[in-house]
């Protein structure tokens, strides 16, 4: 395979990315490696499944039985994870070598997902551009189509702002979310909107995610995912909607978006992964918070809207701030 490696680099950041996948491979702030990741371009291919640093689409995390319908017709799509379509399908965009364009201090990926790719209709035109901003990191997704279609794209990143491989349990979490959307047993959105109030859910302030784990590790959502693997609904009123903070490093990451969604995924899959800097990864070893619509918006009208009407350009974006 093709692949080239990128690097950015200014006082605060040094981040290395490639083109396969336009994934992030690493992101150095304050001495420390807070992304999960591989030695080599094998380690990704090996763990495709999951989706280390890579942009995810067309549609990122789950669409019910791959099964979805626009304008009066239903599309069946490649089903890849336990019966439903997960991130983009069997060969997703975390899978492509992208178009690249490096600048001082940004770079652009670019793809083109040809009409049918996976059973998506359309021609799908999609970018994303990394920007070092002093102690930011800023994502731009710019993307069209020639036909309606659907799309939800996010970034698949995994931290852990200690740079170790210990629980991730012992980072502070906080999620500025009154809502999230409750699971069933393979993982997909019942539909409902709950409130956080008094569950596993309830990150309105700034806690241990062990707090949580704890206190609801015998409800059914916490069983039905191992962990924390759901839609936050962002409450978007705040100046921002998410903060982690590693609790030995005293790293902290704050995350602001324009997406109403934040998956929250505690890594409860990850298993004995021999990760980069000589890490294995297991489980609730790294957190990811993927900015994006809510899961299986396609299921529902009143969820977040995933359809991109033909010739209309959409952008949505994502800053990191670390800060220590
Ligand atoms: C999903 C998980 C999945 C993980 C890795 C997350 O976005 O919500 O269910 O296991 O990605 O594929």
């Amino acid at each position: 395979m093709n692949y080239n490696i990128f690097k950015l680099k200014n006082n605060f950041i040094t981040a290395t990315f490639t083109d396969y996948g336009a994934r992030i491979l690493s992101l150095v702030v304050y001495g420390k490696d807070v992304l999960f990741g591989f030695e080599n371009i094998n380690g990704y291919i090996e763990n495709a499944d999951g989706y280390h640093g890579a942009v995810c689409g067309r549609f990122a995390n789950r669409i019910k039985d791959g099964k979805f319908c626009l304008n009066g017709k239903t599309y069946q799509l490649n089903k890849n994870s336990s019966g439903q379509h997960l991130h983009g399908g069997l060969n997703g965009f975390d899978k492509k070598i992208w178009d690249s364009k490096l600048n001082e201090d940004s770079i652009t990926f670019s793809y083109i997902s040809q009409n049918g790719e996976e059973n998506y209709p359309g021609s799908f035109n999609v970018s994303i551009t990394y920007t070092l901003d002093e102690n930011r990191l800023r994502l731009d997704y710019k993307y069209y189509s020639d036909k309606d279609t659907i799309a939800n794209i996010t970034n698949h990143a995994y931290f852990n702002l200690d740079g170790d491989n210990n629980s991730i349990l012992d980072h502070k979490l906080m999620i500025n979310a009154d809502f999230y959307t409750p699971i069933d047993e393979h993982i997909i959105p019942t539909g409902e909107i709950l409130k956080v109030n008094n569950s596993l859910f309830d990150f309105r302030e700034l806690k241990p995610i062990r707090e949580n784990f704890d206190k609801f590790s015998d409800t059914e959502q916490f069983k039905f995912a191992s962990g924390i693997d759901h839609n936050f609904v962002l409450n978007k009123m705040e100046d921002c909607d998410c903060v982690l903070l590693g609790t030995k490093s005293g790293i902290k990451m704050t995350i602001k978006t324009d997406r109403q969604g934040l998956q929250v995924y505690t890594g409860n899959f990850m298993n004995n992964l021999k990760g980069k800097n000589g890490l294995v990864y297991d489980k609730h070893s790294a957190i990811a918070l993927e900015t994006q619509l809510f899961p299986a918006s396609t299921s529902f009208a009143h969820f977040t809207d995933p359809v991109i009407k033909k010739g209309k350009i959409y952008k949505s974006y994502t800053v990191l701030e670390f800060d220590k």
